[in-house]
């Protein structure tokens, strides 16, 4: 099932944030009040140095016109140390990182986190990086870093090819928000962003404050100018006067999301910090008309409709996991973005907010016997069928293809196998929107859709409960 990505949800953060507010910090020493000085002012203060680059050949390079792949592979060869055979071609692109510093080393362990930008990614957007180099190096192996057309259209706001969806307006109540300027399908892309800033959660826990926030700002300073100015014009919700360090710090913290590792990184306990400036526009609704998902291949955050929009209504996303009581939702909105729930859902008449409530608490009771593959377990296809039903009627859109997967489940084990196709191709054609078309329940749904008989759920209740035992090697030669 989908790994709920929350907008920056880990309370570790939102502690460390107002335990260390109102410090003063020495190292405050680019504030973006000073504009006209402040390019020259950081690259001199972080970028100069040598050592702490990832990639050979690439210090000195730091913020100097490598203007992308090509040209940049013609310094490499013209350099006359450089006469090794050129990078090769199934790697990212060289030298990748226009700046890789500052660094600091952790208190705690033997971790070096530092910032790692390439201000040419994504077609000249810039994308910074808090973490190890290790880290970096992984996450440079994405297609996205060789091969720009891979990332081509997205990141419409900045460079736009396709007439926008949406308008960014002012909403009663909720600074600025996305409305829909035309009729949006159900399923249709509304945006798709490549990372701004994408932070390696360790920092947070490694580093103290006071070195954290100063990796967080250099890396904001290190993107162009008006991707900068997208990222510093972000609501942190409250006014207050703060520092240079303070306010990026105070941004990331109110607009960034959670994406856990890709399966092929070393490091699985801990996911990243992102924030999206474009996205970060979009407001929440409990019940959204949008949701989204990353893919690691091209370090991209897509936003589709999952219901249709109509012209005028505002696109929404849900910050949290949508299947949470009135309470707890409340609860933690406030907690962590420190704004009043003022959905629908929050404030509608007491009666519904409880039949609700009886609702989000009978769809967890169901996912719990729906999920237990024991003998003794009830589940059934009805019950699926009531799952999907209990989702309808609260409106999750977003989530629907869980209940489809578990329906899909439910008809194959009861050795229904059309039903089960049906299921399976309805999660595949919803999951693709919401979690994305690599998503390990989708790639098995398509499966499934195939061939579900194959498929290890294939009279699974029936064998467990009905005594049938295993199928003979011969009955299924015979398919
Ligand atoms: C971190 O520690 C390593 C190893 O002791 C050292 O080489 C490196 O310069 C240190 N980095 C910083 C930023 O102090």
């Amino acid at each position: 099932m989908r790994l709920f990505q929350t907008l920056s949800g880990l309370s570790v953060l939102a502690g460390t944030v107002l335990a260390h507010e109102g410090q003063h910090h020495d190292h405050d020493h680019h504030r973006h009040h000073d504009a006209p000085s402040h390019d020259s002012l950081a690259h001199a203060e972080i970028c100069g140095g040598s050592g702490g680059s990832i990639i050979p050949g690439s210090d000195g390079l730091c913020g100097h016109g490598i203007a992308g792949a090509g040209e940049a592979q013609k310094v490499i060869v013209s350099d006359a140390e450089s006469q090794k055979p050129p990078p090769q071609d199934d790697g990212p692109r060289y030298p990748l990182w226009t700046h890789t510093k500052p660094c600091f080393n952790s208190t705690k362990s033997e971790l070096e986190i530092c910032v790692f930008a390439d201000e040419k990614f994504a077609n000249g957007r810039g994308a910074s990086f808090v973490m190890t180099e290790r880290r970096a190096a992984h996450v440079a192996k994405a297609p996205a870093f060789k091969d720009p057309e891979l990332v081509k259209h997205t990141n419409q706001d900045i460079h736009r090819t396709a007439p926008a969806k949406y308008d960014m307006k002012e909403i009663p109540g909720k600074g600025m928000g996305l409305i829909a300027k035309q009729h949006i399908r159900r399923g249709d892309l509304i945006m798709a962003n490549t990372v701004s800033l994408m932070i390696d959660y360790r920092a947070f826990e490694e580093l103290p404050k006071e070195h954290y926030t100063q990796l967080q700002a250099a890396a904001v300073d290190y993107l162009p100018e008006a991707h900068r100015e997208a990222i510093l014009a972000l609501s942190t919700h409250d006014d207050t006067d703060r520092t240079y360090i303070q306010r990026v710090d105070k941004i990331a913290a109110t607009n960034a999301f959670d994406i856990e590792p890709d399966e092929d990184d070393e490091v699985q306990d801990y996911g990243f910090y992102v924030v999206f400036p474009e996205i970060a526009r979009m407001n929440h609704d409990c019940r959204p008309n949008a949701d989204y998902y990353y893919d690691h291949e091209t370090l991209t955050q897509y936003i589709h409709a999952v219901r249709d929009v109509f012209p005028g209504e505002e696109l929404t996303l849900s910050y949290i996991n949508p299947i949470m009581k009135r309470k707890a939702r409340v609860r933690k909105l406030q907690r962590i973005w420190g704004f009043e729930c003022a959905c629908p859902l929050c404030t509608q008449e007491q009666p519904r907010v409880e039949a609700s409530d009886l609702r989000i608490r009978q769809i967890k009771e169901l996912s719990n016997e729906l999920d237990d593959w024991e003998p003794q377990s009830r589940a059934n296809p009805a019950m699926a069928e009531l799952m999907i039903s209990l989702y309808e009627q609260e409106k999750l859109w977003g989530s629907l293809h869980e209940a489809y997967v578990s329906a899909a489940l439910e008809y194959n084990a009861a050795g229904e196998p059309w039903t089960a196709i049906k299921y399976a191709r309805l999660a595949v054609e919803r999951g693709m929107q919401v979690v994305g078309p690599k998503d390990a329940d989708v790639l098995e749904m398509a499966k499934m859709a195939e061939d579900p008989w194959a498929h290890w759920s294939w009279m699974k209740r029936i064998k467990v409960r009905g005594g049938w035992g295993k199928r003979s090697k011969e009955t299924e030669d015979d398919e």
